[in-house]
């Protein structure tokens, strides 16, 4: 056997017996590294006669050839058998029940499903999430939003007002989400279409008023918008969260100072015993507010409102929740009773999305 054979025998022996890739990867030190033999010939091949140099050259580059294709496939094959060992080691029986743990004990608000949902549906229709802070400025919850000083809307909000600051400024508890489009217009150029939950305020308490509750605002600033489009996003939306194709919808022609025209949306429902069924039109429960955006709006935030129009509309979650799973009281969602939430709480595991059902 000559040399070069000899050596490819013991290379080829070493990478057989190789068990695993640290070892596999000393092999091909010592033969193809810098300082391995295999490169130490090949470096060796300028000291030949040159009529042995042709010859040999082509045999030690055939090993080298040889040792690395080997090389090649035992590491393959060994990173195969690790991936294997790995899924067989971390391999879990999902069908076993589950054992008694706090993540399986505990819910999932109904309010936090609920918001979850309406986040997938809006995300699905190609609507980016924006957000707010919950303390702000007398503007950007009233005056930016058409709704100057001493305009009557201002009362119907009852605001939680901050006391005055000493430049006469003052700050509020947000009374509604519509501050973020504000805040979105003045840092986003149109195209616009965006949502933003959130929680809001407003000083008032009983059975379908709480002093916080939930809305999501809806925005939509393009330069060919109009009522059609709104209403056909609303409608998608109520099939989609409602997961039925006949929602009972109602447009009422409404008015809102940040809007116009406006128009207020009722979905119908039905009570059996102390529950909402949703559907019909034997009752009708608020849960939206909408319209084209006005263009005094518009102007307030620098865009221009005969280049833009576009659509807003604020929804009310908890309203929402309400309809949808059937719970008649709203101040049963923040009193913390457990049972309630045992009864009408989600499992953690239970995450709404649109390919999964919601
Ligand atoms: N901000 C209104 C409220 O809280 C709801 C609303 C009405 C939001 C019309 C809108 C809208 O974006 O276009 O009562």
């Amino acid at each position: 056997m000559s040399e070069l054979e000899t050596l490819e025998q013991e290379f080829l022996s070493a990478i057989d017996t190789a068990t695993d890739l640290p070892a596999l990867e000393q092999v091909r030190v010592s033969a193809l590294g810098k300082k391995g033999k295999i490169s130490g010939l090949m470096s060796g091949l300028g000291k030949l006669p040159p009529e042995e140099r042709k010859s040999f050259g082509q045999s030690v580059n055939a090993l080298k050839q040889s040792v690395a294709s080997a090389i090649e496939d035992k590491k393959s094959g060994l990173e195969r058998d690790a991936l294997n060992a790995r899924l067989e080691t971390e391999r879990e029986d999902v069908t076993l029940p589950l054992r008694p743990a706090p993540q399986n004990e505990g819910r999932i608000h109904p309010i936090s499903q609920v918001w979850e949902e309406i986040t997938e549906i809006f995300a699905d229709l190609g609507f980016a999430m924006a957000e707010g802070p919950h303390i702000e400025t007398d503007e950007n919850n009233f005056t930016k939003l058409n709704i100057p000083a001493e305009h009557p809307a201002r009362q119907e909000h009852d605001t939680f007002y901050f006391n005055e600051k000493q430049d006469g400024s003052r700050r509020v508890l947000r009374t509604h989400t519509s501050p973020v489009q504000i805040r979105t217009m003045e840092s986003q150029e149109p195209p616009i279409r965006v949502i933003a939950p959130g929680r809001v305020y407003r000083c008032d308490s009983d059975q379908t008023h709480t002093p916080m509750f939930h809305q999501v605002e809806g925005l939509l600033i393009d330069t060919e918008t109009h009522m059609g489009h709104l209403k056909w996003t609303l409608e998608e939306f109520c099939k989609a969260f409602f997961e039925v194709d006949d929602v009972v919808m109602r447009f009422r022609a409404s008015h809102f100072p940040f809007t116009e025209p406006s128009a207020e949306v009722d979905i119908g429902y039905s009570k059996k015993g102390n529950e909402l069924l949703i559907g019909g039109d034997d009752n009708w429960l608020e849960i939206l507010g909408c319209g084209m955006v006005h263009p005094n709006v518009l102007t307030n935030v620098g865009i221009d409102p005969h280049k833009y129009q576009g659509f807003a509309f604020g929804i009310g979650i908890d309203r929402l929740a309400m309809l949808k799973y059937g719970m008649p009281d709203l101040r049963a969602f923040f009193a913390g009773d457990m049972r309630w939430l045992k009864h009408y709480g989600f499992s953690v595991l239970n995450v709404p999305t649109i390919a999964g059902g919601l």
